[in-house]
């Protein structure tokens, strides 16, 4: 089972990205076969900043190493370094119907926000299309805001055999990622860089430490009994805990007697012995450039193998 995702490179990480994405694609790595790129070309409809784009393309590349991306077992590299991609986007356009497009709830969405509607943005979902089929992928994963995305990928996948008679692609499967609750955010609501209520992911210790002593909590004295499960502070301690240190805090939230300073306390401790050997495994990486570049270079490479195959069926059937 080959399993491909992409993450687009626009700002820094927190938790919520990492729990809710990183970890789950992460995972995959024991038991599948995983391509994972950085969707720097996709980036492009929002950013317009080259230096800003190379800037946070590095920073996903750290990000994902540091957090234990193994690039023995995962493929992974950038989405620009594999160009065959936009040929194959074109191939798909041309089976493509404009309404498929005008459907589509993310352009509707962004359009509607005054977003500039250029072109780019409206063939967004085809050039993700062609990200998937120029690998085959067997299995997307992805959060539930990219559903009808891939959607489109089998639509364009089934549209391409039917019209040129042949089985070049082979239908991709989503795996949506709603088994991970929402995280929350400092304020409660599901954390979201639009929001501005996150925990970075690789702030300094003392930052990650001030945001979480914001997180807010009800007004319950220090003396009385707490419930666990209605606290912002204990549904990020979860996210980090073991079941019996879950256990033991939640009985001390059920006691009284402990204020949600100490709540906090034991969440931002959980939270520094959990990402502070990511964080010194970044701030390593960080001083190796070149260690990077092997890496994405040679992801690049190995991704380049398996698309010039299903590149290849595809001009052969369309007649070039
Ligand atoms: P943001 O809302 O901060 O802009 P993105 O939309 O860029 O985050 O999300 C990137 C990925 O991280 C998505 O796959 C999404 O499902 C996941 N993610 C983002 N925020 C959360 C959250 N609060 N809880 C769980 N997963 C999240
Ligand atoms: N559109 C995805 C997102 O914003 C990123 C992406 C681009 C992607 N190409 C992909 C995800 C291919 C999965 C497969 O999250």
């Amino acid at each position: 089972m080959r399993v491909l995702t992409g993450f687009q490179p626009s700002g820094k990480l927190h938790i919520g990205n990492y729990f809710g994405a990183m970890k789950p694609a992460l995972a995959l790595q024991e038991d599948h076969e995983v391509f994972l790129f950085i969707a720097n070309y996709h980036a492009q409809t929002t950013v317009k900043d080259g230096d800003a784009l190379r800037a946070y393309t590095r920073e996903v590349a750290l990000d994902f190493l540091a957090c234990g991306l193994d690039p023995a077992r995962t493929v992974f590299y950038r989405q620009s370094d594999v160009p065959e991609v936009h040929e194959l986007a074109w191939l798909l356009s041309v089976v493509c119907p404009m309404g498929l497009l005008e459907r589509a709830h993310s352009f509707k969405d962004k359009t509607a926000r005054g977003v500039d509607a250029h072109h780019a943005l409206f063939s967004y979902p085809v050039l993700m299309a062609a990200d998937i089929l120029c690998v085959n992928a067997d299995i997307v994963p992805v959060g539930k805001d990219q559903k009808q995305h891939l959607e489109i990928a089998r639509d364009l996948a089934g549209k391409f055999n039917r019209t040129y008679g042949k089985e070049v692609f082979h239908l991709p499967d989503p795996m949506i990622r709603d088994a991970v609750a929402i995280v929350p955010g400092v304020d409660g609501q599901k954390m979201s860089k639009s929001y501005g209520n996150t925990i970075e992911l690789f702030g300094s210790v003392k930052k990650i430490r001030k945001t979480i002593m914001k997180v807010v909590t009800d007004s319950t004295p220090l003396e009385d009994p707490k419930d666990p499960d209605t606290c912002n502070v204990f549904a990020l301690y979860k996210l980090f805990a073991s079941e019996e240190e879950q256990a033991e805090l939640a009985a001390r939230y059920r006691a009284g007697g402990m204020g949600y300073g100490e709540a906090k306390k034991a969440l931002a401790d959980k939270t520094e012995e959990v990402f502070g050997p990511f964080r010194e495994r970044r701030a390593e990486l960080e001083q190796k450039p070149d260690e990077v570049d092997a890496v994405l270079e040679e992801g690049a490479a190995r991704a380049r193998a398996a698309v010039e195959p299903v590149l290849n069926a595809a001009r052969d059937a369309v007649g070039l």
